[in-house]
């Protein structure tokens, strides 16, 4: 069972949540089950509003399948490096930082770091 922990100054602690193996939910609805409120707006990839910062604190490390929409915003949000998206495809090396409309939970314990300001992470 992955844990996800988020951490924003707008919590007033660190919140860990239990995520359930083998789920398709992606951290912004896992977020939204919680009553944590991550900004975002289109929920579908293209407005940056749901950056989100993510540390791996357990399980091996995972790319974590970026879709085309995630790699296209967070490229033009400057916020992930075509050396990036290659070791996340080819080594499987997650990158610093994701959107949370599009990061399904892996079975991987996590923290999501976010400012709870639109487009910025923590
Ligand atoms: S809510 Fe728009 S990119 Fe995630």
């Amino acid at each position: 069972m992955p844990n996800v922990t988020f951490s924003s100054p707008i919590l007033h602690k660190n919140v860990t949540v239990y995520a359930v193996a083998g789920d398709t939910s992606t951290v912004l609805a896992v977020a939204e089950a919680n009553k944590i409120v991550i900004p975002h707006d289109c929920r579908d990839g293209e407005c940056g509003s749901c950056l989100i910062e993510v540390v791996t604190l357990s399980g091996k490390t995972m790319g974590s399948l970026l879709t085309e929409k995630e790699k296209s915003q967070l490229k033009s949000l400057g916020k992930i490096t075509t050396e990036e998206i290659r070791k996340a495809e080819v080594d499987d090396i997650a990158p610093r930082f994701r959107l949370a409309c599009q990061y399904v939970v892996r079975d991987q314990d996590i923290l999501v770091k976010f400012s709870g300001e639109p487009g910025g992470a923590a």
